[in-house]
């Protein structure tokens, strides 16, 4: 399993935001974590129940922000986050139906991992220079 790590390339220069993609990172490894090492269901529900309490706090600042700002790109950007709350909602559904399965393990192995660098590059960045420059 390989473990997320946040470098400064993702950097997106707004501090809170950039604290709050480690810790999301933090979270991410921890449910990964727990997926791969075949913990107690109840455990993995409680990392995947800290992941998903995570994502939606910090999309609702992201999008607060957005507001706050009139940022023409909101819509879109929300539409981005609603993709991912969606994809999570149906994983953790499908954890509580049929427990881990391969498809849990590879969604939470390359999909979503892969999905928060790629965000963070493509629309977050975008934001932030938006941001930056108000
Ligand atoms: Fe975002
Ligand atoms: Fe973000």
């Amino acid at each position: 399993m390989k473990r997320m790590q946040w470098n400064e390339s993702l950097a997106v220069g707004i501090e809170q935001i950039d604290n709050q993609h480690k810790i999301w990172m933090e979270h991410f490894n921890s449910a990964a974590e727990a997926i791969a090492a075949k913990q107690s269901p109840s455990q993995i529900s409680k990392t995947l129940g800290f992941l998903m309490d995570y994502t939606e706090m910090h999309f609702s600042t992201e999008e607060k922000y957005m507001t706050e700002l009139g940022y023409a790109g909101l819509q879109d950007h929300k539409s981005r986050h609603n993709e991912l709350r969606t994809t999570l909602t149906n994983l953790v559904k499908d954890f509580e139906d049929e427990g881990v399965t391969s498809k849990l393990a590879d969604a939470i192995d390359s999909f979503l991992g892969n999905w928060l660098v790629q965000h963070i590059n493509e629309v977050d960045k975008k934001f932030a220079a938006f941001a930056k420059k108000g």
